[in-house]
C-alpha cells in the first residue's frame, strides 16, 4: 500500500486533522461522516478530491474503500466509533480525550491491541513543535532527571458553547483542556507510572450561564441548564519514580488565560510558553528562549498525520498509542474522583 485512505468522523476538529492528512503526500481523505450533512458539504469544498459522505458511521466503517478512520466526535462517541472502525479492520486515530470515562477507554485499548492495527491518539499539544523540542532535549539528557512538573491550561472565559457534548457527563474542562497539558507533561517526564492523585474540581460558572466562550451573548438557558461536568479541576499526581506533577485546568476563571508546562530538572529546567530553557553556568543564570516557526500550529497537525501514516505504511513504532490515552484517562478520572470523594485516589 502506497497511500492511506482516511475517513474523517466529526466536522469540528476533524477538519484540521483532515487537512493535515491531505498535505501528506501519502495521505488521502476519501470519506467524511457527520450527523449534519451541511457541515460535510461545506468542508468537502476545501478538499483536493471528491469524497464519499456518510451520516451513519456504522455504514461508513463497512466500506472497503477506507483504510483508516479519524474519530473527532464529542467525547461520548469516541469509543463506539473507534470500536466499530477496528472491528471492520480500519486503523484508528482518535482525538483527545480517548473516552468519556476510564472503563470505556480500557475496553477500547484491549480491542485495539488485539487487532494488530495501528491505533493512535491525535494529540496536537504532544506533537507540537515546542513539546517535541523539549522531548528531544530530555531524551538527550539535557535536563538531567526531571523530578517535578507544573502544567496548566487556564481560560478567562472559554466554556464551549457550541456542542452539548462538552458540558454533559463525560465532558468537562479537565477532559477537554487539562488532558493536553497532562498528557504532554507526563510524556516529558518520561511517562512514569502514576501511583496516586489528589484533586479538587467543580463547576462555578457553567451551570450559571457564565464564563462561556468569547465576548458575545451567553448561550440560551436550555443549553447551560444541561451542565453536568467540571468547569475547573486541579490536582497533584505522584509517580512511582518519586516525581510529582501539579496540573490545573480552568474553562473559566478570574485569572489571565494561560497554557504552560514547566519542567524542573537536575541539570536544567524549561517552560513551554514562551519556550525557554533555564540553566546555571557557575553563578550565572542562563535563560535561552527558542523561537517557534511561523507555521508551528500547522506543523503540530502535520506531525500527527505524518506519524499516523508512517506507522501504517512503514511500520514505524507508534509513539502515541491509544494505551497512552487510557493511562492519561486513568489519571484524569482519578483526579475527578478524588475531588468528588475528598480522598486521595490510588492508581497503582
Ligand atoms: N486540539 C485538539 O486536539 C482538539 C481541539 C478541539 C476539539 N477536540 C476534540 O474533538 C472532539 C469534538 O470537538 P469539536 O470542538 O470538534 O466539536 P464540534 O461539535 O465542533 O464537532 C463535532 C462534530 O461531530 C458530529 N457528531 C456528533 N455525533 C456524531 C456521530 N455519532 N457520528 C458522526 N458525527 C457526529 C457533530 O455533528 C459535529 O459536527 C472532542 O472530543 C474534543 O475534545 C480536540
Amino acid at each position: 500500500m502506497q497511500e492511506v485512505r482516511v475517513a474523517i468522523v466529526g466536522m469540528g476538529i476533524g477538519k484540521a486533522n483532515a487537512l493535515a492528512i491531505t498535505r501528506n503526500p501519502r495521505g488521502r481523505v476519501v470519506a467524511l461522516c457527520d450527523l449534519l450533512e451541511d457541515r460535510m458539504v461545506e468542508f468537502a469544498a476545501d478538499l483536493p478530491e471528491p469524497v464519499q459522505m456518510f451520516t451513519d458511521y456504522n455504514e461508513m466503517c463497512r466500506s472497503s474503500e477506507i483504510d483508516a478512520v479519524f474519530v473527532g466526535t464529542p467525547n461520548q462517541f469516541h469509543v463506539p466509533v473507534a470500536m466499530e472502525a477496528l472491528r471492520n479492520g480500519k486503523h484508528v486515530l482518535v482525538t483527545k480525550p480517548l473516552a468519556d470515562g476510564e472503563e470505556p477507554a480500557k475496553q477500547l485499548v484491549e480491542l485495539a491491541e488485539s487487532t494488530g492495527l495501528v491505533n493512535m491518539m491525535s494529540l496536537s499539544t504532544r506533537f507540537s513543535v515546542a513539546v517535541q523540542h523539549l522531548g528531544q532535549m530530555g531524551q538527550r539528557g539535557e535536563f538531567g532527571e526531571i523530578y517535578y512538573a507544573r502544567a496548566r491550561s487556564i481560560r478567562r472565559q472559554g466554556i464551549p458553547a457550541w456542542s452539548p457534548g462538552f458540558i454533559l457527563k463525560g465532558g468537562g474542562a479537565f477532559r477537554d483542556m487539562g488532558v493536553h497539558v497532562l498528557d504532554s507533561a507526563w510524556w516529558l517526564l518520561g511517562m512514569p507510572e502514576p501511583v496516586s492523585v489528589t484533586g479538587v474540581a467543580g463547576a462555578k460558572f457553567g451551570p450559571l450561564g457564565k464564563g462561556y466562550w468569547g465576548k458575545g451573548a451567553p448561550p440560551a438557558q436550555e443549553y447551560f441548564s444541561q451542565f453536568a461536568a467540571d468547569d475547573y479541576g486541579s490536582g497533584f499526581i505522584r509517580f512511582a519514580n518519586g516525581a510529582g506533577l501539579q496540573v490545573e485546568s480552568f474553562w473559566a476563571s478570574h485569572q489571565p488565560g494561560e497554557v504552560n508546562i514547566e519542567l524542573f530538572g537536575t541539570e536544567a529546567g524549561a517552560q513551554l510558553r514562551p519556550l525557554t530553557i533555564y540553566r546555571m553556568n557557575g553563578n550565572m543564570e542562563e535563560n535561552a528562549t527558542i523561537e517557534m516557526p511561523e507555521n508551528a500550529n500547522l506543523l503540530a497537525w502535520d506531525n500527527v498525520a505524518g506519524h499516523f501514516i508512517d506507522s501504517i505504511l512503514d511500520g514505524t513504532p507508534c509513539i502515541a498509542p491509544l494505551r497512552h490515552g487510557w493511562l492519561v484517562q486513568r489519571m484524569m478520572e482519578g483526579l475527578l474522583k478524588s475531588a468528588e470523594t475528598g480522598q486521595e485516589v490510588r492508581l497503582d
